[in-house]
């Protein structure tokens, strides 16, 4: 099954509500809500009081992407907030594994994301305690960049090591991804899509994120 998941970041947050009701009826099943501490990354966007008060706009699963360095410290925050999802990243934990337990312990599903110059290989010894892998294909802190292509190896490894092993593990990708590039990362085996300036500066977000569904391999939809 694939899922998409809109990044808010590039939503007109002048009109949050509304923004977010347009993703969910043109079919978005997630919504991606990108936290950014001005330390791990070079930006600043938006926390958990926010989180907590879209949470009312919809029932679209939330899939919180913590860029925070330390993140243990504020993980109960995103669960009142109401995430459904707590993503945080690999280079970002002093402890990768005590942070996931520490997520899993609220009975949320926990992520963990790697950035584009970390090897894939980081997360073989983990994938077996998450719930989803985040294989970043930009550097995260701005919407808007270009997809590097040299990530696209690193979702199809990590497929291959999950597969041998019978882990059915959640990949998703995020950053520079649109209709027309889409199906090379799903090809590779992602299944949880994030785009944000590809869906929310859509004229037509139900006809992006159909393409976005029906660009993986049949066995996959
Ligand atoms: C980058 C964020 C992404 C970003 C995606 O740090 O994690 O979620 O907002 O935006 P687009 O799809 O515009 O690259
Ligand atoms: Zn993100």
């Amino acid at each position: 099954m694939i899922y998409i998941s809109p990044s808010l970041l590039a939503a007109d947050f002048s009109t949050l509500a509304t923004e977010i009701k347009k993703v969910e009826q043109a079919g978005a099943q997630y919504l991606h809500l990108d936290v950014m501490d001005g330390a791990f990354v070079p930006n600043l966007s938006f926390g958990p009081d926010l989180i907590s008060s879209i949470r009312k706009c919809t029932n679209m699963l939330f899939d919180v992407h913590l860029m925070i360095k330390r993140p243990e410290r504020y993980i109960d925050r995103f669960v009142k907030a109401g995430a459904d999802i707590i993503t945080v990243h690999y280079e970002a934990c002093e402890n990768p594994m005590s942070v996931i337990h520490l997520i899993h312990s609220y009975e949320m599903r926990a992520g963990l994301a790697i950035s584009p110059k970390t090897p894939v290989e980081h997360l073989f010894p983990l994938v077996e305690h998450i719930d989803m892998a985040l294989i970043m294909t930009v550097e995260p802190g701005f919407g808007g960049q270009s997809m590097i292509p040299e990530t696209v190896d690193k979702v199809a490894t990590l497929r291959k090591y999950c597969a041998e092993r019978g882990i059915n593990l959640d990949i998703e990708v995020d950053g520079g991804i649109n209709a027309d590039n889409v199906s090379i990362l799903t090809s590779a085996g992602a299944n949880v899509i994030v785009a944000g300036s590809a869906i929310f500066k859509a004229k037509k977000p139900r006809a992006v994120i159909s393409a976005m569904k029906n660009s993986a391999p049949t066995s996959f939809r």
